[in-house]
């Protein structure tokens, strides 16, 4: 596995912090992350994300929110999705013929009971966001190294 993009809907919040997590596990897979939606392109991570993931260490200040397009099923060894609404736009763009996996993210934490990352932008709940975002990224590194 060479390469992981992340993917959620606003490209703000979940998938620059699973991001910016897995990258400092593993720095020798290509990281990178997109929203389905054009909401945020451009835009920073949202501040109480940042703000949270700074008081792990973890630093998202270099990242850019940008939108899912096709040419990522080619770019990309591997696409984790946020929740099941991603998986469904994500798979909706799929060329002929391509098979790169497109796997759900939650399911990889070692609680294992969870399908989907729930949105913060929402519940506003940042910590546990990271909480889920950590164990799943122990067991993706787990998975593909
Ligand atoms: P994310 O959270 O998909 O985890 O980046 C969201 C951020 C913004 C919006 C939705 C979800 N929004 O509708 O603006």
């Amino acid at each position: 596995m060479k390469s992981v993009l992340f993917v959620c809907l606003g490209n703000i919040c979940r998938s620059p912090a699973a991001e910016a997590l897995f990258r400092e596990r593993c720095p020798h897979i290509r990281t990178d992350s997109a929203g389905t939606s054009d909401f945020h392109v451009g835009e920073p991570p949202y501040a109480p994300m940042a703000t949270a993931a700074g008081a792990r260490g973890i630093d998202m200040s270099d990242l850019r929110a940008r939108q899912f397009t096709t040419s990522d099923f080619r770019n990309f060894d591997l696409i984790v999705v946020m929740d099941k609404e991603n998986r469904r736009n994500v798979e909706s763009l799929r060329p002929a013929g391509n098979t790169t996996p497109v796997e759900l993210f939650a399911p990889f934490a070692a609680e294992g009971t969870a399908d989907e990352v729930p949105d913060p932008y929402y519940s506003r709940d940042f910590d546990g966001c990271l909480d889920l975002l950590e164990s799943a990224a122990i067991g993706l590194q787990r998975k593909i190294s």
